[in-house]
């Protein structure tokens, strides 16, 4: 019986891992150079955790079941609430500010599209117990740090920055209860994936006044922050948003940003500055999205601490980078360093010793001094184990042949095809002096 591969998940054959890999080293270099330390938590989490406070959209595309207790858990579809449930738990011995960055590997039962599926790896940045727009700035730049380190450049990548609390007080200005702005941020978030006719419909069922959905459309069409300042008045949470684009701008990253009022996050938890990334020819969904949740701790039992971080999948990134051709995974292209064959018509050397039995003892020790080497299972003629080897992207074959018995090696340069004939001992000593372990 055939079973099928499960709908939006990935098999990581070897070229795959070797990606996935890269690009996870990638994330953990550029975290480690910010000052960011790593952290994990478990798979799967209680339910509750997820309805609390991530959102009737996250909440919908939980993989959940119970476990033998009968207690409801879920597989994480996020890692954000285990983040502020483990600083709670040590709130009291955590130095601060806590920089903290981990890969998850998440479910979600998504509708599987182009960079969107059910099973992915995500990037996780977070500054927890700083006010500062600083911190957000921080998030920020290590985000751009990233992306250009892996080759993106302002022309490729946009970074769209917004306020929900400067959203907040727009729409109070306009006159949106209260009541009704987590269901609105529901809406706004999906402006751009949803046709014209279905957002403005959707705007009209929970708003049921024209004159307001018209007000709220102008203003997620609005440029800049006087064009706000303008229609709307001064608003108390312009500044920050000034001051962060002025930190940007002292961190070199500039042109790698712009105000969008149409950034609002489908996470109910963001309480400030939110930011999301896009591909310059808006041609993919977000490479990334994230922003100030100050209240999150605080939801979960903890004290009043603020924080802010950014998610990264590695679907839409890998996506990018293929495109743009940049994906130069080194992993991809080499193979062993060593590939050990031996003369078929060769069968014993004194002593009961075999070509076997010296390659593998031959590999063993060349594998103790960190070499990566592989002897091939069959005993197939000579030319046959060198195909083997180059189709395994071998560096250096090293032959067992007649000479063996003086002591002697032949070490074939398979890019060149040179060879040469070399004592061992002195083709070890030499090795192992370079060996770093
Ligand atoms: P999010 O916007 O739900 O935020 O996800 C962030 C990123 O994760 C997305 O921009 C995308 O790159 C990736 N992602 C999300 N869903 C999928 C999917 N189904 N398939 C592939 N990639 C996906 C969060 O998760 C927040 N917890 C991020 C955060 C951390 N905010 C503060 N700290």
């Amino acid at each position: 019986m055939k079973i099928p591969q499960v709908k939006g998940t990935r098999d990581f054959y070897p070229p795959e891992m070797a990606v996935r890999n890269w690009i996870i080293d990638g994330w953990k270099r550029v975290s480690r150079r910010n000052g960011f330390e790593e952290y994990d938590g478990p798979i799967f989490e209680r339910l509750e955790m997820y309805q609390i406070k991530s959102g009737d959209e996250i909440a919908d595309q939980l993989f959940s079941f119970q476990d033998r207790g009968g207690r409801n858990l879920a597989i994480r579809p996020e890692i954000t609430p285990t983040l502020a449930r483990m600083v709670n738990q040590q709130i009291n011995s955590l130095p601060r500010p806590i920089k903290w960055f981990s890969v998850p590997r998440l479910c979600r039962a998504e509708r599987p599209q182009k960079g969107r599926l059910r099973e992915f790896f995500q990037w996780n940045i977070d500054i927890i117990g700083e006010d500062n727009v600083r911190a957000d700035a921080d998030i920020i730049f290590t985000t751009v740090d990233y992306l250009r380190y892996a080759g993106l450049t302002e022309e490729d990548i946009i970074v769209k920055i917004s306020s929900r609390r400067m959203l907040a007080a727009v729409l109070k200005e306009i006159g949106v209860p209260q009541g009704s702005l987590d269901s609105l941020y529901v809406i706004l978030d999906k402006k751009n994936k949803l046709p014209d006719d279905t957002f403005e419909k959707m705007l009209d069922e929970l708003l049921r006044d024209s004159g307001m959905v018209s007000k709220v459309r102008t203003f997620m069409e609005l440029e800049n922050i006087q064009q706000i300042e303008d229609m709307f008045g001064r608003q108390e949470a312009f500044n920050e948003l000034v001051e962060l684009m002025k930190f940007l701008d002292s961190m070199g990253i500039g042109d790698y940003y712009r105000f969008d009022p149409g950034i609002v996050r489908g996470l109910a938890y963001y309480t400030g500055i939110v930011f999301e990334v896009y591909d310059k020819a808006s041609e993919l969904r977000a490479i990334c999205g994230g922003g100030r949740y100050d209240n999150l701790l605080k939801d979960f039992g903890g004290p009043a601490i603020s924080a802010t971080g950014m998610g990264m999948g590695d679907c839409v990134l890998e996506i990018l980078l293929k495109e743009k051709g940049l994906l130069d995974v080194p992993e991809l292209k080499s193979g062993l360093d060593y590939f050990i064959a031996r003369v078929p018509t060769i069968i014993a050397f004194g002593d009961n010793r075999t070509p076997l039995s010296e390659a593998v003892k031959l590999a063993a020790e060349l594998r103790k001094m960190n070499k990566s080497v592989d002897v091939s299972y069959k005993l197939s003629g000579l030319g046959k184990q060198l195909k083997e080897a180059a189709s395994r992207n071998t560096e250096k074959c090293l032959i067992i042949g007649e000479e063996f018995e003086d002591g002697k090696l032949v070490v074939k340069d398979m890019a060149t095809g040179e060879q040469e004939s070399v004592d061992m001992k002195l083709f070890l000593s030499g090795l192992s002096s370079k060996s770093d372990r």
